[in-house]
């Protein structure tokens, strides 16, 4: 969350802080600001409360140039989202930083660094850091070395990048459990917290691994790692277009992702899949040689990922005959746990930033897994370099903080995985055709289409949502591997109405939920054609019976029809394993409309961020 941007070049750079701002805006905003250093060698800054249009407007009233400088979006974590705790933080004037993470010690500095007679005017542990490199730059004389002894005493996460007005020719940056980048341009260089920020002037990023220090000149680059050694990183170039990052004709890009998902999924299977199989190269030569070992999986993962995971539960103990326990991150990182022998430990991350799932999976590195697994959507994040093996979702930039297809891409991830975990636990001849297998290859062929099928329902679907506008709550129903896709659908439907929404498995109702039942509660069901249906039907009545109002996404073979007090739309038939995969996208669609409604920020719900690189 936060995030961060700087440049150095021949050029002004405002124009390219402030529009990076605005691409990174996804991580964080409630405040942003700007910092450069101007011809005449003088720092300068601009801050605002608010989203980075604020930022904007203070920069039109009073316009400021220079051709290095530091900039920030915000997502409050030390101090309420004000201009004075907004960044970048100055110590005297002279040096100013920008900061993503949290340092834990700041308490500590910031009594060192009172008594040593500076003066604090944020509630931000950022601030401490400003005053610490200023402090150690006064005797150093050079800013890396000022810098490179500060990170030394700090406790916690930082991406940072650091300015001085009397270095105008330096951009220092470091990182530490918070991601960042370098961009290369031509005779310029750019930091920031993800490579979108920098796709106006760069295509070419260098990822800085955890512990390392980079300083930038006009027309080179060095590289410290953790240990303070010189080290050359790989300069990357960026695969996905620029286009991503751009909303075109769609309102919102919630909308715009949430559409894209015929694409991606198919994007997701290309090169996958083989006639009846999946292609045992999917997932790297690694995997086919460690997934026979397989006794036991262990997903770990965040909010919608989450749900991703408990999905997966399903099919891998069904399929692939495998016990399969599924955990949030924050819970699983600081419990005492029980590693089983040969357990494959996956993560599941469309960031591959989250602080919670990067914690899980390091301390799991040191548990005693048989080996470690990320299915993730950024090529080159944390997660997947400190994973073993990782498998790529194909969704490409996900800017909506709501995730819609990263998720629905996971899932489509996890059923490969799924197939190779059961042929090699299942097949001893690891080329003998497997009928179910076949099948499934078949229905994930037409994923794609029956998406895009599911999606012409969008019309009917505003036209429900128009039923939840007034109301204060909703219910989400569903058995089965479908369980997880009601709560994914409560998820999205407070992230972004504020509409208190809570899943329940449809057996439960009667031990608690029901008497939340009246015509005030909306209770949404998804009833695919699977061996639960009729008993999800006897559910619906006991909702009936009580004046509950129905809104039930279904199977036409499940012959549930509407009628008063139950509206039913059905979806295209689909395989019933796959099932969880669709139903996802008429609750994505709901919510969406509920919230246009409602008038809330879709992209940018309140309190939310995208990326959640704190702990
Ligand atoms: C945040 C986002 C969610 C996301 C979760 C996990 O809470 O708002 O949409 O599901 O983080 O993120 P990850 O990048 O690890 O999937």
């Amino acid at each position: 969350m936060c995030g961060i941007v700087g440049a150095l070049a021949e050029r002004n750079v405002t124009a390219i802080l402030l529009e990076g701002l605005k691409r990174l805006e996804y991580r964080g905003y409630d405040s942003a600001g700007l910092a450069v250093v101007n011809k005449d060698q003088q720092l300068q800054r601009r801050r605002a409360q608010g989203k980075v249009a604020e930022v904007e407007k203070r920069l039109e009233a009073e316009p400021m140039k220079g051709h290095l400088g530091v900039a920030h979006t915000r997502w409050a974590t030390h101090g309420v989202p004000s201009e004075a705790n907004a960044h970048p933080h100055l110590s005297s004037d002279e040096l100013a930083l920008v900061h993503n993470g949290i340092i834990e010690n700041y308490l500590e500095l910031k009594s060192r660094l009172t008594k040593a007679g500076y003066r604090f005017t944020s509630d931000t542990d950022t601030e401490v850091v400003a005053h610490l490199v200023h402090q150690l730059y006064q005797e150093k004389q050079d800013l890396t070395v000022a810098v490179e002894a500060a990170i030394q005493q700090l406790e916690g996460a930082y991406a940072l990048a650091v300015i001085h007005q009397d270095q105008p020719q330096k951009l220092v940056c470091a990182r530490k459990g918070s991601p960042l980048v370098i961009g290369v341009g031509m005779g310029e260089y750019f930091c920031a917290s993800d490579p979108l920020a920098l796709l106006q002037v760069t295509d070419r990023f260098i990822y800085l691994e955890e512990g390392d220090l980079a300083t930038l000149t006009l027309d080179q680059h060095a590289i410290l790692d953790r240990q303070g050694q010189a080290v050359e990183r790989e300069i990357c170039q960026w695969q996905h277009g620029n286009q991503a990052a751009e909303k075109g004709s769609y309102k919102h890009f919630m909308l715009k992702e949430i559409h894209e998902q015929p694409a991606v999924l198919a994007a997701t299977l290309e090169g996958r899949l083989s006639d009846r199989r999946v292609l045992p190269q999917a997932l790297g030569a690694k995997a086919m040689e460690l997934l026979p070992r397989v006794k036991q999986v262990q997903i770990v993962a965040c909010g919608t990922s989450y749900h991703a995971g408990m999905v997966a539960r399903y099919w891998i103990e069904k399929l692939a005959g495998i016990p399969c326990q599924v955990e949030v991150a924050s819970e699983y990182r600081y419990r005492e746990v029980v590693v089983a022998e040969n357990a494959l430990f996956v993560t599941l991350s469309q960031s591959g930033e989250t602080a919670d799932t990067l914690a899980a999976l390091r301390f799991a590195k040191e548990a005693g897994y048989l080996a470690s697994l990320t299915i993730c959507n950024v090529p080159g994040s944390s997660l997947v370099r400190e994973s073993d093996m990782s498998l790529m979702t194909q969704a490409g930039p996900e800017i909506g903080v709501a995730s819609t297809k990263a998720f629905t891409t996971q899932l489509t991830a996890l059923l490969l995985l799924t197939l190779a975990l059961r042929r090699a636990a299942q097949a001893s001849n690891q080329d003998a055709d497997d009928p179910l297998e076949a099948e499934l290859v078949e229905a994930l062929r037409a994923l794609p289409r029956l998406a895009e099928e599911t999606l012409q329902l969008d019309a009917e679907i505003e036209k429900l949502s128009e039923d939840f506008a007034e109301k204060h709550h909703a219910l989400f129903l569903g058995r089965g591997s479908h369980f997880p896709i009601a709560l994914e659908g409560a998820l999205k439907l407070k992230e972004i109405s504020y509409i208190h929404a809570e899943a329940y498995p449809a057996g439960e109702l009667k031990h608690g939920p029901l008497a939340l039942v009246d015509k005030e509660m909306p209770v949404i069901a998804v009833a695919p054609r699977d061996d639960l249906v009729d008993k999800l039907k006897s559910n619906l009545q006991e909702v009936r019976a009580r004046g509950g109002e129905l809104f039930v996404f279904a199977d036409p073979v499940t012959l549930l029809e509407p009628e008063e007090g139950m509206q039913v739309l059905h979806l295209p038939e689909v395989h019933e394993v796959l099932a969880p995969i669709l139903y996802t996208l008429p609750l994505q669609l709901l919510s969406y409309h509920v919230a246009v409604l409602k008038g809330t920020d879709v992209d940018q719900p309140r309190n939310l961020a995208k990326s959640v690189t704190v702990e």
